[in-house]
């Protein structure tokens, strides 16, 4: 049954009403790629291409940089702060104005549940909101020197910054780095994912509608070997913020190491929930359920391991796995409990995942197959799954799937607990579960993770800062301190007598 109006559902056959772009967004407005070539995107509900866009290259990227250094040296750096501001607020205002067209967009390119890619936008307009708070606060220090000296230090632009998107949160990702950057003084250049390039294009149209300048902000669209690469190896980038996977973050880290790039490094997790005999039973369940299961696990936060306390465990994950095998799939636009995966490599991958746990004898509590959308057998799903526990040393405990699957850990005690949370190479959130408030922040104290989550999955906002420790990168991102990677300190001295 529809559960949606026909005014939504008619994008599901043709997006042509959202007049999408299919240029680059380079200083100010739309401009075809040098080359003069385009792709596709896909929509993975449905499995089909739905809209085209620009295929770039190191020629394209080479005129947004330039443009961008223009923007830098002649306007964004001498526009006051408070200027600055108004226009990030202005921004955020139009973001909310346009949250249908955006949300629809989203929801299209990449695949996530309508309501989800309502909040993710709403998400993009807050960012834009914090940080025009910010852009006039940005205080130095005075240093207590002897009284013949007086010392200040003060902070100054990066310069020109670049931005990775993945294709898993192509506006949150988009704002939480272009918003900072912007409210520091920095101009940028911005490449999305090739799986979901809009919303970063027409979030670079909003920034000019609000009052941006022409070139302070830049849009390159295409792949990542063609555009990705020679953006973070130009000498022209002053900074690279990178949201993906170990694997190509490592490559953009030596290509920075090249030019001596600054940059800040968002990669994947394997995060723990941990959840102890004494928690809430009914809240945590429907915490673990979203943790691992919203937006089919394409999350870098995903809690994609459950460590549980053997005297709940039994009770616990039967009543999962029920809750699971509930979870409705289908068309995002159709507002189902859970909606596909980016794509057909993506499924395979992940299907590839639970066919070699199978053969290692993995008992599946539920799930643990790739499906399709009930109302049209399209599209590139995966069931809900949770794998049974697994020792520490397995693939599934070990990797990043990057799906909707949760692999069981049971834990003997709390120590024990502690000793699998921490587990694996990752070190990006962690969430914990109990009633216990000492046992909690001593968990909190302890697990090695940027992050971590007390009786709520996901708590927090903007002003909390979010980012990995071990492989899971290095930097921060969101609050006053994802401000101040695009910042420099500069320090003054001087003798006055
Ligand atoms: P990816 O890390 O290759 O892609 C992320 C972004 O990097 C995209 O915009 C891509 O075009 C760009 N890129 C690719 N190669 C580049 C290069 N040499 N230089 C500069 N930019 C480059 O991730 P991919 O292949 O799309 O997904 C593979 C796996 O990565 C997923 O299965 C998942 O495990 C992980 N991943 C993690 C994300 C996170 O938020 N932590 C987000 C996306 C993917
Ligand atoms: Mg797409």
């Amino acid at each position: 049954m529809l559960t949606q109006p026909d005014s939504l559902l008619k994008y599901i056959e043709d997006a042509s009403g959202l007049r999408l772009p299919d240029g680059h967004f380079i200083d100010g407005g739309f401009r075809a790629p040098r080359a003069g070539r385009s792709m596709q995107s896909e929509d993975p509900g449905r499995g089909e291409a739905f809209a085209d866009f620009a295929r770039g290259d190191a020629d394209d990227v080479a005129d947004a940089v330039a443009s961008s250094r223009r923007a830098f040296n002649a306007v964004w750096r001498r526009t006051p702060p408070a200027e600055r501001g108004r226009i990030l607020a202005r921004t955020a205002d139009l973001i909310r104005r346009n949250t249908e067209r955006l949300a629809i967009a989203e929801c299209l390119d990449s695949g996530k549940p309508i309501a989800e890619a309502r909040g993710d936008v709403s998400g993009a307009a807050r960012t834009f909101e914090y940080y025009a708070g910010a852009c006039d606060k940005l205080e130095g220090h005075v240093f207590p020197l002897p009284s013949e000296y007086v010392g200040y230090s003060q902070f100054e632009p990066v310069g020109v910054t670049a931005h990775i998107i993945p294709w898993n949160f192509p506006i949150s990702t988009a704002a939480r780095g272009m918003a900072p950057a912007l409210a520091a003084g920095c101009t940028v250049v911005a490449k999305p994912a090739e799986q979901t390039p809009f919303t970063a294009l027409l979030l670079a149209e909003l920034l000019v509608e609000a009052g941006l300048p022409a070139g302070v902000c830049n849009v390159v669209t295409g792949t990542g070997i063609e555009v990705g690469a020679p953006l973070v190896a130009h000498t022209g980038i002053d900074h690279v913020t990178f949201t993906g996977s170990v694997a190509t973050g490592t490559s953009v880290m030596h290509a920075c190491a090249e030019n001596v790039t600054r940059s800040v490094m968002e990669l994947g997790g394997k995060s723990p929930v941990v959840v102890l005999n004494d928690c809430d039973f009914d809240s945590t369940l429907s915490n673990v359920a979203g943790a691992i299961f919203e937006h089919a696990g394409q999350i870098c936060s995903a809690g994609s391991r459950l460590v549980i306390e053997a005297g709940i465990h039994d009770r616990f994950v039967e009543a999962l796995g029920k809750k699971a095998s509930s979870i409705s799939l289908g068309h995002g636009l159709r507002s189902p409990g859970m909606g596909p995966v980016n794509s057909a490599l993506q499924r395979d991958k992940i299907i590839g995942f639970l066919d070699r746990a199978r053969e290692r004898g993995a008992e599946f509590v539920c799930g643990g197959h790739a499906s399709t959308d009930p109302e049209t057998g399209k599209g590139y799903f995966v069931e809900p799954t949770i794998v049974a526990d697994r020792p520490a040393d397995d693939e599934l405990v070990q990797e990043e799937i990057f799906g909707p699957v949760l692999t069981v850990q049971k834990a003997d005690d709390a120590e024990h607990a502690l000793h699998l949370a921490n587990c694996t190479r990752f070190g990006l959130v962690a969430g914990v579960f109990t009633g216990n408030f000492s046992r909690a922040h001593q968990l909190a104290r302890d697990i090695d993770a940027g992050q971590v989550y007390i009786n709520e999955y996901f708590a927090g906002g903007v002003e909390v800062p979010f980012g990995g420790n071990k492989q899971s990168g290095f930097g921060r991102e969101k609050g006053l301190e994802g401000l101040k990677s695009y910042c420099k300190v500069k320090s003054i001295a001087a003798r006055i007598g």
